[in-house]
Protein backbone atom coordinates (compact mmCIF):
# COMPACT_ATOMS: atom_id res chain seq x y z
CA UNK A 1 0.00 0.00 0.00
CA UNK A 2 1.62 3.43 -1.04
CA UNK A 3 1.64 5.75 1.60
CA UNK A 4 0.05 8.58 -0.37
CA UNK A 5 -2.97 6.52 -2.19
CA UNK A 6 -5.03 9.65 -3.34
CA UNK A 7 -3.98 12.77 -4.37
CA UNK A 8 -6.24 15.59 -4.84
CA UNK A 9 -5.25 17.33 -8.30
CA UNK A 10 -6.76 20.70 -9.74
CA UNK A 11 -5.01 21.57 -13.02
CA UNK A 12 -4.65 25.46 -13.02
CA UNK A 13 -7.73 25.69 -15.28
CA UNK A 14 -9.49 24.63 -12.79
CA UNK A 15 -11.74 21.87 -14.34
CA UNK A 16 -12.15 18.57 -12.07
CA UNK A 17 -11.58 17.47 -9.44
CA UNK A 18 -9.42 15.17 -9.85
CA UNK A 19 -7.55 12.69 -8.19
CA UNK A 20 -4.23 11.17 -8.85
CA UNK A 21 -4.14 7.56 -7.37
CA UNK A 22 -2.32 4.15 -7.70
CA UNK A 23 -4.94 1.86 -10.20
CA UNK A 24 -6.83 -0.51 -8.28
CA UNK A 25 -7.41 -4.23 -9.74
CA UNK A 26 -10.94 -3.04 -10.31
CA UNK A 27 -9.74 -0.29 -12.87
CA UNK A 28 -8.30 -2.42 -15.35
CA UNK A 29 -10.93 -3.13 -17.73
CA UNK A 30 -11.44 0.81 -18.09
CA UNK A 31 -7.87 1.19 -17.87
CA UNK A 32 -7.52 -0.88 -20.74
CA UNK A 33 -10.06 0.94 -23.00
CA UNK A 34 -8.25 3.95 -22.20
CA UNK A 35 -5.08 3.00 -23.75
CA UNK A 36 -6.23 1.54 -26.72
CA UNK A 37 -7.66 5.06 -27.54
CA UNK A 38 -4.74 6.55 -26.78
CA UNK A 39 -2.15 4.29 -28.12
CA UNK A 40 -4.42 2.76 -31.39
CA UNK A 41 -1.20 0.86 -32.73
CA UNK A 42 0.68 0.50 -29.46
CA UNK A 43 -1.56 -0.09 -26.59
CA UNK A 44 -1.03 -3.19 -24.20
CA UNK A 45 -2.58 -6.29 -24.09
CA UNK A 46 -5.16 -6.76 -21.82
CA UNK A 47 -2.33 -9.55 -20.40
CA UNK A 48 0.40 -7.38 -20.39
CA UNK A 49 -1.62 -4.66 -18.63
CA UNK A 50 -2.47 -7.14 -16.08
CA UNK A 51 0.99 -8.30 -15.46
CA UNK A 52 2.42 -4.34 -15.33
CA UNK A 53 -0.08 -3.55 -12.85
CA UNK A 54 0.51 -6.99 -10.80
CA UNK A 55 4.48 -5.99 -10.90
CA UNK A 56 4.23 -2.08 -10.53
CA UNK A 57 1.12 -1.51 -8.88
CA UNK A 58 2.12 1.56 -6.81
CA UNK A 59 3.55 3.09 -9.74
CA UNK A 60 0.40 2.82 -12.32
CA UNK A 61 -1.20 5.88 -11.25
CA UNK A 62 -4.73 6.65 -12.93
CA UNK A 63 -6.26 10.04 -12.97
CA UNK A 64 -9.77 10.01 -11.82
CA UNK A 65 -12.41 12.37 -11.52
CA UNK A 66 -15.08 9.88 -9.34
CA UNK A 67 -16.90 8.47 -11.79
CA UNK A 68 -14.09 7.22 -14.71
CA UNK A 69 -10.35 7.68 -15.88
CA UNK A 70 -9.07 10.22 -18.35
CA UNK A 71 -5.80 9.33 -18.24
CA UNK A 72 -2.51 7.67 -16.70
CA UNK A 73 1.04 7.58 -15.57
CA UNK A 74 3.00 4.11 -15.44
CA UNK A 75 6.98 3.68 -14.15
CA UNK A 76 9.25 0.74 -13.56
CA UNK A 77 11.72 1.18 -11.36
CA UNK A 78 15.05 -1.51 -11.68
CA UNK A 79 15.38 -3.68 -9.34
CA UNK A 80 18.26 -1.79 -8.05
CA UNK A 81 16.41 1.24 -7.68
CA UNK A 82 18.68 3.45 -10.02
CA UNK A 83 17.13 3.48 -12.81
CA UNK A 84 13.36 4.09 -13.64
CA UNK A 85 11.66 4.03 -16.84
CA UNK A 86 8.53 6.08 -17.76
CA UNK A 87 6.48 3.47 -19.66
CA UNK A 88 3.94 4.97 -20.53
CA UNK A 89 1.53 8.48 -20.45
CA UNK A 90 -1.72 9.53 -21.51
CA UNK A 91 -4.42 11.66 -21.22
CA UNK A 92 -8.06 11.33 -22.92
CA UNK A 93 -8.23 13.93 -25.84
CA UNK A 94 -10.77 16.05 -25.06
CA UNK A 95 -9.01 16.81 -21.38
CA UNK A 96 -5.60 17.63 -23.13
CA UNK A 97 -3.99 21.30 -22.81
CA UNK A 98 -4.99 21.68 -18.88
CA UNK A 99 -2.00 20.47 -16.86
CA UNK A 100 -3.00 17.02 -16.19
CA UNK A 101 -0.65 14.87 -17.86
CA UNK A 102 2.27 17.75 -16.34
CA UNK A 103 0.01 16.46 -12.65
CA UNK A 104 0.47 12.61 -13.55
CA UNK A 105 4.12 13.01 -14.34
CA UNK A 106 5.00 15.25 -11.26
CA UNK A 107 2.73 12.65 -8.84
CA UNK A 108 4.85 10.02 -11.04
CA UNK A 109 8.53 11.89 -10.39
CA UNK A 110 7.49 12.49 -6.56
CA UNK A 111 7.21 8.86 -5.93
CA UNK A 112 10.03 7.12 -7.05
CA UNK A 113 12.13 5.56 -4.43
CA UNK A 114 13.27 8.17 -2.36
CA UNK A 115 17.36 8.07 -2.65
CA UNK A 116 17.92 5.94 -5.14
CA UNK A 117 16.52 6.70 -8.59
CA UNK A 118 18.91 8.56 -10.39
CA UNK A 119 17.82 8.83 -13.62
CA UNK A 120 14.82 8.65 -15.74
CA UNK A 121 14.27 7.42 -19.15
CA UNK A 122 11.52 7.15 -21.34
CA UNK A 123 11.05 6.83 -24.97
CA UNK A 124 8.74 9.17 -27.38
CA UNK A 125 7.61 9.19 -31.06
CA UNK A 126 10.33 11.37 -32.65
CA UNK A 127 7.30 13.40 -34.08
CA UNK A 128 5.49 13.91 -30.92
CA UNK A 129 6.00 17.77 -30.31
CA UNK A 130 3.45 17.63 -27.65
CA UNK A 131 5.23 15.28 -25.54
CA UNK A 132 8.48 16.14 -25.96
CA UNK A 133 7.72 19.60 -24.66
CA UNK A 134 6.63 18.18 -21.91
CA UNK A 135 9.41 15.90 -20.83
CA UNK A 136 11.75 18.96 -21.90
CA UNK A 137 9.96 21.35 -19.51
CA UNK A 138 10.38 18.87 -16.76
CA UNK A 139 14.02 18.90 -17.31
CA UNK A 140 14.97 16.12 -19.74
CA UNK A 141 17.78 16.07 -21.61
CA UNK A 142 17.29 14.57 -25.12
CA UNK A 143 19.72 11.04 -25.55
CA UNK A 144 19.53 10.74 -29.46
CA UNK A 145 16.72 8.84 -31.70
CA UNK A 146 17.34 4.88 -31.84
CA UNK A 147 16.46 3.49 -35.20
CA UNK A 148 14.02 0.93 -35.40
CA UNK A 149 13.55 0.80 -31.55
CA UNK A 150 10.02 -0.81 -31.24
CA UNK A 151 10.97 -2.91 -34.76
CA UNK A 152 10.92 -2.19 -38.47
CA UNK A 153 9.96 1.52 -38.47
CA UNK A 154 9.24 2.43 -35.45
CA UNK A 155 11.78 4.71 -34.62
CA UNK A 156 12.11 6.46 -30.83
CA UNK A 157 13.75 9.34 -29.40
CA UNK A 158 15.29 8.44 -25.74
CA UNK A 159 15.07 11.15 -23.03
CA UNK A 160 16.34 11.15 -19.72
CA UNK A 161 16.25 13.05 -16.21
CA UNK A 162 19.75 12.85 -14.29
CA UNK A 163 19.21 14.17 -10.27
C1 LIG B 1 1.31 14.18 -24.57
C2 LIG B 1 0.08 14.28 -23.67
C3 LIG B 1 0.22 13.25 -22.56
C4 LIG B 1 0.04 15.70 -23.06
O1 LIG B 1 -1.09 15.73 -22.18
P1 LIG B 1 -1.77 17.11 -21.72
O2 LIG B 1 -2.60 16.82 -20.52
O3 LIG B 1 -2.40 17.76 -22.87
O4 LIG B 1 -0.47 17.95 -21.30
P2 LIG B 1 -0.45 19.19 -20.31
O5 LIG B 1 -1.68 20.01 -20.51
O6 LIG B 1 -0.13 18.73 -18.94
O7 LIG B 1 0.76 20.03 -20.89
C5 LIG B 1 2.04 19.95 -20.30
C6 LIG B 1 3.05 20.50 -21.30
O8 LIG B 1 3.10 19.68 -22.46
C7 LIG B 1 3.38 20.50 -23.60
N1 LIG B 1 2.25 20.42 -24.50
C8 LIG B 1 1.04 19.88 -24.25
N2 LIG B 1 0.27 19.93 -25.36
C9 LIG B 1 1.03 20.50 -26.31
C10 LIG B 1 0.82 20.80 -27.68
N3 LIG B 1 -0.33 20.50 -28.30
N4 LIG B 1 1.83 21.35 -28.39
C11 LIG B 1 3.02 21.65 -27.79
N5 LIG B 1 3.28 21.38 -26.48
C12 LIG B 1 2.30 20.83 -25.78
C13 LIG B 1 3.60 21.90 -23.07
O9 LIG B 1 4.97 22.02 -22.74
C14 LIG B 1 2.78 21.87 -21.82
O10 LIG B 1 3.18 22.82 -20.87
P3 LIG B 1 2.53 24.30 -20.87
O11 LIG B 1 1.04 24.08 -20.79
O12 LIG B 1 3.10 24.93 -19.65
O13 LIG B 1 2.94 24.94 -22.16
C15 LIG B 1 -1.23 14.06 -24.48
O14 LIG B 1 -1.19 14.84 -25.65
C16 LIG B 1 -1.51 12.62 -24.85
O15 LIG B 1 -2.08 11.86 -24.06
N6 LIG B 1 -1.15 12.21 -26.08
C17 LIG B 1 -1.41 10.84 -26.55
C18 LIG B 1 -0.54 9.83 -25.81
C19 LIG B 1 0.91 10.19 -25.88
O16 LIG B 1 1.45 10.56 -26.94
N7 LIG B 1 1.62 10.04 -24.75
C20 LIG B 1 3.04 10.29 -24.64
C21 LIG B 1 3.76 9.04 -24.96
S1 LIG B 1 5.52 9.23 -24.78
Amino acid sequence: MSAHPLVPFSPPSGIGPFHIRPASEDDLPALFRLDTELFPHFAYPYFVLRQLFDVYTDHLLVLDDGSSLHGYALSAPSPDGRRSWILGLGVAKQLRGQGLARGLMLETLRRLPIGGVHEVWLTVEPANTAAIALYRSLGFAEQGVRKDYFGPGDDRLLLALRH
